[in-house]
């Protein structure tokens, strides 16, 4: 053992670097050719039971080889992953990632930077973005942001810092119990992370009021107007609308310029779910069709949705950034800031949020932003919307199937026609599951189950369309 190296017996650095490295491009080099082929493989692959058995193996008290252990990766997980890199899958919403940020996932974990705060440059990253943010959505450079796992915990700290601006800061120490009730209003067509946030708020998921929407499953205005004037002639405190820019089931925008009008009147907080149609911002050409987010006093969105970052990277960005850090930050003495130093830096993350440790989702967004550029991400996003449309085309014009609700922008629900429609959707859908050939899913409208394509992937062409329609005709063909 070399001299001053005795000590070294416990670290966890590999003892071979060399061999280490040539793991570890074999590892890059398998994972580059997996994407590269994606096109060629099944959609979803079903874990068998025998394979699904081996992760009931105990806890390793002794640890085994790095190649072992990369062998069991390729074997057991690799080929049973969600499927959301292939080009039909159409699931839920679902983006696909892509080779670059993979690798920009890979150099964060080498940096292993924790982003909650201190001064370091995965924070000036994470900076930077915001105020890309910023410019995209014609915000103030007074507006703050922060990076969450996904639009569910973005639309809840937006909520939180609503909330704390209609009843005042001291709503942290003094909690609601007391104050006037709070009510919120969202569309009927709303995410439901939108009732969950009133419900971990301790606001009550009573107390979301879910409006009416048109036949274009956009909130109906004149509808919210009067439940925000009868919830006033009771006594209660509206404080909160949320607009959904892209709705889940179907795509629909509400109008958000006129939502965005109605709160100023009427002393509202604006929120925005963006979860995937906020970045239509990127697009020239579809941006006018989210006109009015920049009004909006917070934004919700996700950058791993149609941006293709990987999985996760939420986004919540609030006009009032001195708001947004009243709701969250606290001085406590561990976290003590100086004037230089690692210790330095007024504005950290951890005081936007409730997250403390946090990785760097900001570098892979960076990345993917610098790679791309939000024309080309723009114009993917775009184009899915043009599949929509050609796939909806293809639908209207056959005689087994029909759309069940308008497309807006780039998702199509449709029905089997006939008897017992929804056992039929769901058997479809399951079957083309588990052929792999497609992964569309299912959503319930009014009640009824109905098949749903969320366009989302990059990799998505007019010919993974036409195929999915020959599958889709195969599968229901040979139902009983
Ligand atoms: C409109 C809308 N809001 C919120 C969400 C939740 O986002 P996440 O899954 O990133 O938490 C989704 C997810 O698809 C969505 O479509």
């Amino acid at each position: 053992m070399p001299r001053g190296e005795e000590d070294r017996a416990l670290d966890l650095d590999p003892r071979d670097w060399d061999a280490f490295a040539g793991l570890g491009h074999r590892a890059l080099d398998d994972m580059v050719g997996f994407l590269r082929t994606v096109r060629d493989r099944a959609v979803w692959v079903e874990a068998p039971d025998d394979v699904r058995r081996q992760f009931d193996a105990d806890l390793p008290v002794a640890g085994r080889d790095f190649a072992d252990v990369l062998g069991d990766f390729d074997r057991l997980i690799k080929p049973y992953a969600t499927g959301n890199t292939h080009p039909a899958f159409m699931g839920w919403v679902h983006g696909a990632g892509t080779p670059v940020g993979m690798i920009a996932e890979m150099l964060a974990a080498g940096l292993n930077a924790n982003c909650g705060g201190r001064n370091h440059i995965g924070i000036e990253v994470e900076r930077q973005v915001t105020r890309w943010m910023q410019r995209a959505f014609r915000f103030p450079d007074t507006a703050a942001g922060v990076f969450v796992t996904g639009t569910s915990m973005a639309n809840f700290l937006a909520l939180l810092v609503a909330r704390n601006h209609a009843l005042g800061d001291d709503v942290r120490s003094r909690g609601i119990v007391g104050g006037p009730q709070l009510v919120a209003y969202a569309s009927k067509a709303a995410h439901g992370c939108i009732a969950q946030a009133m419900q971990l708020s301790g606001l009550g998921s009573d107390h979301l009021r879910l409006v009416a929407c048109g036949a274009d499953g956009a909130m109906r205005l004149a509808d919210l107007e009067a439940a925000v004037a009868a919830d006033r002639r009771r006594g209660l405190k509206p404080f909160l609308v949320v607009g959904t820019a892209g709705s889940v089931d179907i795509g629909a925008i509400d109008p958000l310029a006129q939502l965005a009008g109605f709160c100023r009147q009427s002393d509202l907080w604006f929120h925005v779910d963006g979860a995937f149609g906020a970045l239509l911002a990127f697009s020239p050409t579809m941006r006018p069709r989210i006109a009015g987010i920049e009004l909006a006093d917070s934004i919700a969105f996700d950058f791993h949705k149609w941006a293709h970052v990987p999985y996760d990277a939420g986004f919540v960005l609030v006009r009032d950034g001195a708001a947004q850090r009243r709701t969250f930050a606290s001085a406590n003495g561990y976290l003590t800031r100086s004037d230089v130093g690692l210790a330095a830096g007024e504005t950290w993350p951890c005081d936007l949020g409730p997250d403390l440790s946090r990785g760097f989702r900001a570098l892979k967004t960076w990345f993917t932003l610098q790679v791309f550029g939000t024309e080309h991400l723009g114009n993917c996003m775009a184009q899915t919307c043009d599949l929509a449309k050609y796939l909806e085309g293809r639908l209207q014009a056959h005689p087994d199937f029909a759309l069940s609700a308008p497309v807006a922008l780039n998702i199509v629900c449709f029905s089997a026609t006939g008897a017992d429609a929804d056992a039929r959707n769901r058997r479809i859908v399951e079957r083309l599951h588990v052929s792999g050939r497609a992964a569309p899913s299912i959503t319930l409208l009014d009640g009824k189950a109905v098949i749903r394509c969320a366009i989302v992937n990059h990799r998505t062409t007019r010919g993974t369309i036409d195929r999915f329609v020959s599958d889709l005709e195969e599968v229901a063909r040979d139902l009983p």
